[in-house]
């Protein structure tokens, strides 16, 4: 899940400047003491006085605004709002009058554990320094995506956010963008323990990841869920990127058959554990090879022999790393000879594929997508062939995810239409689709090389 720390109110109250730039944590130097106005009052019922004094309260980590002290309510108050009793509204000072016994100002001792985070955040970095409050949460593990200003307080704030995040047993930083074939993010623990293998629910499943060695996205949890919701009993899923299986998993607990294909050996691993966990290993097998060879060999295969069999059902082939699964897509128009292509296309298997596009949100995404699909298989996707354009997410300002559904005509498997020749694309379509932007935890990141070393593990395994 993505998260944000926030403060509740802008205060006057801040911990002491002399905890500001520490690189290591000292709780005790939160420690200080803060003036805080009171009402008091005595025998009057709290109904009556709440409506009165709600929006004032001073409202902090593990401290009770409302106190009985020696018989007597204590209402502490918002020193940002209230100074003194003037400074409540007329009608508000009239209903007061007839019922507090004493306004005044106490001091009060506040600790580390009293300061909002997001005051923690302020007290100790540079007032220049931007304070990190975007997080995501995947199972114990917080995981940040500090900025180079941040890096010389990387140790304290991983700390903070140790101790704010309850259940939080690791805190790590994205020390990279994610750029390796396997999606998963370089990262460094910050604090905590060192374990970064964790269990999380998604959709009603239960997965366990090592979270350091594998792609997982807590934001595409609604996008597993739709697609799952595309799925009836007697289909068949050919999840050719499955990762630990957010896919194929839900689609298994439907009844659906499917086979589950990842290049990362630790993915492939994890997919087999969460396989047994969600108890649907009659349903599923689970490859661990190129996703090239994966359509080229299991799919074909399968599929024939399914028209063959005359099996009913649907066909789906997700191809979800979007980055680079436009560069898959010359493997349907170059590897199906003329009668196969006919048995293929008596009943179209649906392909659903995701990519990045830039520009903005919403139908131009889409359209984009499109574009981009239509310009890697070389013909333009008619009413016959597109089944829907969704649009995923926002990944960064100008970046997003969309899922091109389309069905396996007979003119693409044909690759009758040569790439690009009788596609007239604008001039800046380079500019507006690009397939070899990475995904950085909701930052864009350039990097070409990328396309070039996603292609070359060559291992494959099956179960
Ligand atoms: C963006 S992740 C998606 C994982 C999963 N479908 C999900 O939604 O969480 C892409 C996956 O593709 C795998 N991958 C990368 N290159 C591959 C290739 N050439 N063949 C098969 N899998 C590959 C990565 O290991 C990664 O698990």
């Amino acid at each position: 899940m993505q998260f944000r720390f926030y403060t509740k109110m802008a205060s006057l109250l801040v911990p002491p400047e002399s905890v500001r730039g520490m690189s290591h944590l000292d709780r005790n130097a939160f420690t200080t003491t803060v003036e805080l106005p009171f009402l008091k009052f005595c025998g009057v019922k709290l109904s009556k006085i709440i409506p009165i004094v709600k929006k004032y309260l001073f409202k902090t980590r593990k401290f009770k605004p409302i106190q009985d002290i020696d018989k007597d309510i204590v209402i502490y108050l918002n020193p940002t709002l209230i100074k003194t009793f003037d400074d409540f509204v007329e009608n508000e000072k009239k209903q007061l009058s007839g019922m507090y016994k004493e306004f005044g100002v106490h001091k009060v001792t506040l600790k580390y554990e009293n300061w909002q985070p997001h005051d923690i955040l302020r007290g100790v970095l540079p007032k220049e320094v931007e304070i990190p409050t975007s997080y995501s949460l995947v199972g114990h593990i917080v995981h940040l995506n500090l900025r180079d200003m941040h890096l010389p307080y990387k140790t304290v704030i991983g700390q903070i956010y140790l101790d704010a995040i309850p259940n939080a047993r690791t805190v790590v930083n994205k020390t990279n963008s994610i750029n390796t074939t396997f999606r998963n993010f370089t990262m460094e623990i910050l604090a905590g323990d060192k374990d970064t293998i964790t269990t999380i629910k998604e959709n009603g499943c239960t997965y366990e990841l090592d979270f350091s060695q594998v792609y997982w996205n807590p934001r595409l949890s609604t996008e597993h869920n739709n697609v799952a919701l595309l799925m009836k009993p007697n289909d068949v899923l050919y999840d050719v990127f499955a990762g630990i299986g957010p896919f194929a998993i839900p689609a298994a607990r439907k009844g659906v058959k499917v086979f589950a294909n990842d290049l990362n050996p630790e993915s492939y691993k994890w997919l087999q554990r969460n396989i047994v966990i969600n108890k649907v290993k009659t349903n599923i097998k689970s490859f661990n090879m190129d996703g090239r060879d994966f359509l080229r060999n299991i799919v074909k295969a399968d599929i024939l022999n399914r028209r063959a069999a005359n099996e009913v059902g649907m066909e789906h082939i997700i191809m979800n790393l979007p980055a680079l699964a436009v560069e898959f897509l010359d493997v349907f128009f170059n590897s199906f000879n003329q009668d196969e292509i006919k048995q293929m296309c008596s009943r179209p298997p649906t392909v659903h594929l995701y990519c990045f596009v830039k520009g903005d949100k919403g139908e131009d995404a889409c359209k984009l997508g499109q574009l981009l699909v239509e310009q890697k298989l070389g013909c333009t996707l008619d009413s016959d062939s597109m089944v829907k354009l969704h649009y995923v997410r926002n990944v960064s300002l100008h970046k997003n995810m969309v899922r091109v559904s389309f069905l396996l005509t007979e003119n693409i498997l044909e690759g009758k239409e040569p790439a690009m020749k009788k596609l007239k694309i604008e001039n800046n379509f380079n500019v507006l689709v690009s397939n070899n932007i990475t995904e950085s935890n909701g930052e864009e990141q350039g990097n070409a090389k990328e396309a070039a070393e996603q292609k070359c593990f060559q291992n494959s395994k099956s179960s």
